[in-house]
C-alpha cells in the first residue's frame, strides 16, 4: 500500500479498502507515514467522508493501534461521559466526582484543547502538582480508591488517536463526523468502560453546529459503542452560548469547584445533572446526583481525586495578569452571546494552541459577566478578557466583533438538553 494512492483514492471520492485503512492508521502511528501525508488524507476525509463500513474499519484500526484496558478489578460498575467539545465545557471536572459520589466508577480518559474548544487535561494541569499522565496500573488504583480518575490515555491506549488528534487540531480537520466519531469512540472503547454517555453539542460553539449533523454524529457513535459491547447513549445539548461563565483553563477549574460547592450557574448544573442521571441509569444505580452536589460528597470526591493525582486542591490557581473588558455598545437585554466567538477569543488570548505541541496559558480566558437573558446598561462590561500577553487583546477582540446581540426584551429561555439518543 502506498500513502499517496490512499490519499488520491479518497481525494477523488473513492472507497478505501480495509487493507488500505488498517495500513494507513498503523503506518502513521508507527511514524512510517509523514504528518503531511496524514494531514492530506484527513482533509480528503473531511471533504469526502467515510461510509459506514470504512468508519467501522477505521475505528477498529484506531482501537487496535493500542491495548484495551481491563477494568475487571474495579468493584463498582464503570461508566464514563465524553463531550464532542464546546466552549466553557467544564462538565467533566464536576461530573466524574459526582457520579463517583453516587456509587459508580468513572475511568475518564480526556483530551487537550482542540481548535476553539477547551480540553479537560489542559484545565486540570493548572492545579499545582496535578498529573494527567498515569499508567494503566496507577489509573486503576486511583479509580479503585476514589471512584473516579481523569487522565490522558496512556501511550498504549489508542495511540493512533493521540497523533491524529494533535494533527487535526492544527490542520483545520476537526469538523467531520467520521473523524470525530472514531476519535472519541476509539479512546472510550479502549479505556474499558462498561457504559458511556455522549454529550453531543449543538450550536455555534460545537464543531458540527446544526442539529441534524449533531444527531447523525450521535447515532454514529451510539452504533459504534454497541458494536464494541459498550452500553452507549447520547444527549444533544445546547452550545449556542458558552456553558457557565468561564472559558479558559484555570478559570474553568475555579468555576467547577464553585459548582461542586453547590453554587454553579444554572446551565452548567442542568447539563451536568442530566448527564449524571443518564450515566447512573445505564449502570442501574438509583441515586440522586443533585443531593451529592448539595451535601458536599461530590466536592469531597473531587478533592480526593486531585490529591490521588498528586495535585493540591487547596493551592491557589494561576491567574493571568493582564485584563480588559468588552463593554455593551448599548443598553438592553443580552439576546445572544456567540459561543464560538468567545471560544476563539479565549484561544487567541492563549488558552488554546496555535501550533502542534505548544503549551497553553494557565490563566488566560474569557469571563462572561453577562449571559443571554441578563440585563446590561450601555458601557457596562459584558466580558472580561484575561491574558499573559497584552499584545493578544487586539486579535481576541476582533473575534468578538459579532459575538454579542442586545435586544429590547429577554430571549426565550433555551432547554439545555435538546434530545436523547439511545441504542
Ligand atoms: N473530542 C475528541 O476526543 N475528538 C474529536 O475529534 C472531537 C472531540
Amino acid at each position: 500500500v502506498h500513502a499517496v494512492d490512499v490519499i488520491r483514492t479518497k481525494r477523488d471520492g473513492g472507497r478505501l479498502s480495509d487493507e488500505q485503512i488498517r495500513w494507513f492508521v498503523d503506518a502513521y502511528t508507527a511514524d512510517e507515514v509523514a504528518h503531511e501525508q496524514a494531514a492530506a488524507l484527513l482533509m480528503a476525509i473531511v471533504w469526502r467522508g467515510l461510509d459506514r463500513a470504512e468508519l467501522a474499519t477505521w475505528t477498529a484500526a484506531m482501537i487496535a493501534s493500542g491495548e484495551r484496558l481491563d477494568l475487571a478489578s474495579i468493584e463498582r460498575p464503570t461508566v464514563d461521559k465524553h463531550s464532542t467539545g464546546g466552549v466553557g465545557d467544564k462538565v467533566s471536572l464536576v461530573l466524574a466526582p459526582l457520579v463517583a459520589a453516587c456509587g459508580a466508577a468513572d475511568p475518564m480518559l480526556s483530551g487537550r484543547g482542540l481548535g476553539h474548544t477547551g480540553g479537560t487535561l489542559d484545565k486540570l494541569e493548572t492545579i499545582p502538582g496535578f498529573r494527567v499522565d498515569l499508567d494503566g496500573d496507577e489509573m486503576r488504583s486511583v479509580l479503585k480508591r476514589v471512584g473516579c480518575v481523569i487522565c490522558a490515555a496512556g501511550p498504549g491506549l489508542a495511540p493512533a488517536d493521540k497523533k491524529l488528534y494533535a494533527l487535526r487540531d492544527v490542520t483545520g480537520t476537526v469538523e467531520s463526523i467520521p473523524l470525530i466519531a472514531s476519535s472519541i469512540m476509539s479512546k472510550k472503547i479502549a479505556e474499558g468502560t462498561d457504559a458511556l454517555v455522549l454529550d453531543v453539542k449543538v450550536g455555534s460553539g460545537a464543531f458540527l453546529p446544526d442539529i441534524d449533523t449533531a444527531r447523525r454524529l450521535a447515532e454514529t457513535m451510539v452504533e459504534l459503542g454497541a458494536a464494541h459491547g459498550v452500553k452507549t447513549s447520547a444527549l444533544l445539548t445546547d452550545m449556542e452560548a458558552p456553558l457557565g461563565r468561564a472559558a479558559g483553563n484555570a478559570v474553568e477549574v475555579e468555576e467547577s469547584i464553585e459548582t461542586l460547592s453547590g453554587r454553579g450557574p444554572d446551565d452548567l448544573v442542568e447539563v451536568t445533572l442530566e448527564l449524571a442521571r443518564e450515566m447512573l441509569a445505564l449502570v442501574a444505580i438509583d441515586a440522586d446526583p443533585a443531593q451529592a452536589l448539595e451535601d458536599g460528597s461530590a466536592l469531597e470526591t473531587y478533592r480526593a481525586m486531585v490529591r490521588a493525582q498528586s495535585g493540591d486542591p487547596e493551592a491557589p490557581l494561576p491567574e493571568a495578569p493582564e485584563r480588559r473588558t468588552f463593554d455593551a455598545p448599548r443598553g438592553g437585554v443580552v439576546a445572544r452571546l456567540d459561543a464560538r466567538a468567545v471560544g476563539v477569543a479565549a484561544w487567541r488570548l492563549g488558552a488554546g494552541r496555535a501550533r502542534l505541541g505548544h503549551p497553553v496559558s494557565a490563566g488566560a480566558g474569557v469571563i462572561c459577566l453577562r449571559k443571554p437573558g441578563d440585563e446590561v446598561a450601555k458601557g457596562e462590561p459584558v466580558l472580561e478578557l484575561r491574558t499573559d500577553d497584552p499584545g493578544r487583546f487586539g486579535h481576541a477582540l476582533e473575534a468578538l466583533s459579532d459575538a454579542l446581540e442586545i435586544a429590547g426584551e429577554a430571549p426565550e429561555p433555551r432547554a439545555m438538553v435538546i434530545e436523547r439518543i439511545r441504542a
